[in-house]
């Protein structure tokens, strides 16, 4: 039988040569195990002499302990190395670009829209919405356009039709300013609200897409006045071009949902096949706007004697073009990915006032 010295020196090299937890228990097994070893040797105590059982028992706990205190400290040699191989394999190197972002662009729409509420939200104006099919009384009626209104043709509007081909009374809506209607049936003045979507029209061109988007401006209060529309829209135009000495002007025009009416122009100038913003002799119509037509505040439920209202709309798609120098309107729509490469925008690029609205 092997003497003690030499098992310690053997299951001691054992132990520290064991490269996992496996052949660490195996080894623990041999040695300590039911059948173990050092097991059998204590067996085999019972049967000695009393001073030879005391000596050789003493021997034998004393090698006992001193493999324990091994295999315990291998084990947890073996952990730690097994936790660094982890963690060294686990290693994500933070300083490295993160892929899918600059891949992905946020589009011009998208942009522009976050863009117009950002800066209306800054004064106040809150987003509301409606939906795409709206109805005839929404998109026309209550903003004063009767049924026999010539408004109505130039609108060229989708009226849709039931299975049975008859019509009953709805439109894909033509412009955004039927949700002027649902927000003042909906709240109690004063109200501030813009309201981007799409809107849509039979017509198609270079400038002119069956579905396009708008953006609605609404406010109505007890003495709003023209002067508060031109300086919210003065102050508007300014902050979404970034010309602060941008200048415009109004013009009277003609819409049936406001009285008195206006067109707002841009400055600019044009040549050498080149479009500047903001100075010259040229003029660039960006928006329509007016005060609220009273006829409009009352079939909206709200007395037009107690409150009056201005109101604007747009178009984003032209605002956008203008804006970034976009074209033509049709590439918008064309999902082009080498098209939303050049013209869109970083996803981690959130326009605000303060922090630019587009870089
Ligand atoms: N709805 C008009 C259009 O589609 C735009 C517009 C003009 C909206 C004047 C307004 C406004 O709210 O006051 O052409």
């Amino acid at each position: 039988m092997t003497d003690l010295p030499s098992l310690e020196t053997q299951f001691a090299a054992r132990i520290d040569a064991a490269a996992d937890l496996d052949a660490l228990e195996a080894c623990r097994i041999d040695l300590l195990g039911k059948k173990g070893q050092l097991t059998e040797r204590m067996k085999t105590l019972g049967t000695l002499p009393v001073e030879e059982r005391k000596a050789q028992g003493a021997a034998l706990n004393l090698l006992k302990a001193a493999i324990e205190a091994r295999l315990a400290r291998r084990k947890d040699a073996l952990a730690t190395a097994a936790l660094d191989a982890k963690l060294a394999a686990d290693t994500v190197d933070v300083t490295l670009p993160a892929r899918p972002v600059p891949e992905g662009r946020i589009h011009p729409i998208s942009q522009t829209i976050d863009e117009l509420v950002s800066i209306f939200g800054e004064m106040g104006f809150a987003v509301a919405e409606g939906p795409d099919i709206e109805s005839d009384d929404y998109n026309f009626t209550r903003l004063n356009i009767p049924p026999e209104h010539p408004a109505r043709q130039s609108h060229d509007t989708f009226y849709l039709v039931g299975k049975d081909g008859a019509q009953y009374g709805n439109v894909l809506r033509t412009h955004t300013s039927p949700v002027q209607v649902r927000t003042m049936l909906g709240q109690k003045p004063p109200i501030r609200v813009v309201a981007p979507g799409r809107t849509y029209r039979s017509d198609s061109d270079a400038t002119h897409s069956p579905n396009f988007h708008q953006i609605e401006g609404l406010l109505v209060d007890r003495n709003s006045s023209m002067a508060h529309l031109k300086g919210c829209l003065v102050e508007f135009v300014r902050a979404f071009f970034e010309i602060p000495d941008l200048r415009y002007r109004f013009r009277p025009s003609y819409f049936p949902f406001t009285e008195p009416s206006a067109e707002m122009d841009i400055a600019c100038t044009r040549g050498n096949g080149e479009l500047k913003l903001g100075v010259g002799d040229d003029w660039l119509e960006i928006l329509g706007c007016g005060m609220v037509n009273p006829k409009v505040l009352a079939m909206c439920g709200i007395d037009p004697a107690e409150y009056q209202g201005f109101a604007f709309g747009m178009g984003i798609e032209r605002v956008a073009m203008l804006k970034y120098g976009i074209p033509d309107l049709r590439t918008f729509y064309e999902a082009d990915l080498r098209w939303l490469k050049h013209y869109g925008f970083l996803a981690v690029d959130v326009p605000t006032l303060a922090g630019g609205l587009a870089r």
